[in-house]
């Protein structure tokens, strides 16, 4: 594991990530959203290591990481208008847009698709690296698959650690899910995934869209979201309660003892009498978003036999984070 937090050990931390890169490694690094398994993009050898590291599925596309918007169009066929107010009004930062591929990506990189999903990621780490290497970086979550998505270069290590050479400690991420994925091959363009950067802004640029549906809308339609995803080992419940004994009354109809529940709070924070641990997020969506899979994590290292997550506001701003708390609970 490598620190980035001086200017000495961030510049050696970048060398050594672009050297492991340039020959086919895979190498884990920070991004603002969660940690990356990055390799070489156009090198489709070493983009089938991220594949066999993760467990993934042959047939899940890859985001290819950027750092401007020259890298970005050498990634795609065409670059439309709407691409460039995107990416005016976005990048760098958490979001992803789906193009037409560019001959240059390699099948593995898309999953054989006839289009590729590009991002350029605002991260100060991940920005040296690809600058290093001049060339993009395909890269998943860095998590085993179907698993919690890493938002510390800890988890990564915890997970992965035994099998890749170098994890860069850019410490915790600041959005902490998933960039939001649009598809711009669709019209009007369509929220594959949705994140941070939810309807209301993007529709803002784009005019008309085609949203995700919100946390209660159909399972989405990209290859990889799977209806189950991002989970903790243990079932994870979303439950409303009024107050401590109404919450009482859900725990006794669930049949787990409240030593064996963690608790994620954000407005009704329950007295800790009792619980596994009871976790208080401020009710606000951006701290939530940054701190909900640190807590997931946390679950899973303590062996909890069930995660209660209070319910979340019904605001576009939470939506992104209602849609990750529905696919963890199944
Ligand atoms: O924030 C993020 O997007 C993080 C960081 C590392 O950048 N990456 C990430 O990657 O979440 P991953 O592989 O865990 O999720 C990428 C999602 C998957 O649901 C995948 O199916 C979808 O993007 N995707 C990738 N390429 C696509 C394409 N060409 N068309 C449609 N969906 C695509
Ligand atoms: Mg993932």
């Amino acid at each position: 594991m490598a620190p980035t937090h001086t200017p000495e050990l961030f510049r050696a931390a970048v060398a050594q990530a672009a050297a492991l890169l340039r020959a086919g490694e895979v190498v884990a690094l920070p991004t603002e959203t969660v940690y990356g398994l990055a390799a070489n993009a156009l090198d489709a050898a070493a983009v089938s290591r991220i594949f066999s590291v993760k467990g993934r599925p042959a047939h899940n596309p890859l985001i290819v990481h950027v750092a401007d918007e020259a890298m970005a169009r050498r990634c795609v066929k065409e670059w439309p208008d709407l691409a460039d107010r995107l990416a005016r009004a976005f990048w760098p930062g958490p979001l992803t847009v789906v193009l037409p591929r560019s001959a240059e990506i390699p099948d593995v990189v898309v999953a054989g698709g006839v289009t590729v999903a590009v991002r350029w990621p605002s991260h100060p780490v991940i920005q040296a690296v690809i600058r290093e290497c001049g060339f993009p970086l395909a890269a998943p979550s860095a998590n085993l698959s179907n698993r919690v998505s890493p938002t510390t270069a800890g988890h990564v290590l915890a997970q992965l650690g035994a099998r890749i050479p170098l994890i860069l400690d850019g410490g915790p991420c600041q959005v902490g899910i998933e960039s939001t994925v649009l598809d711009l091959t669709a019209e009007p363009p369509r929220v594959l995934r949705p994140g941070m950067i939810h309807d209301q802004a993007l529709a803002a640029v784009t005019g008309r869209l085609q949203s995700a549906g919100g946390a209660d809308g159909p399972i989405l339609k990209s290859p990889g979201l799977l209806p189950k995803h991002y989970a903790p080992r243990a079932p994870l419940r979303i439950w409303r309660w009024e107050n401590d004994a109404d919450l009482k009354r859900l725990v006794g109809n669930s049949g787990v003892v409240p030593a064996r529940i963690q608790v994620i709070a954000h407005s009704r924070v329950p007295a800790p009498a009792g619980f596994a641990r009871v976790s208080v997020i401020p009710h606000d969506a951006e701290a939530f978003a940054r701190a909900i899979y640190a807590e997931l994590h946390l679950a899973d290292e303590h062996g909890v036999e069930l995660v209660v997550v209070e319910a979340l506001p019904d605001r576009p701003e939470w939506r992104a984070i209602a849609d990750r708390l529905k696919r963890a609970a199944g």
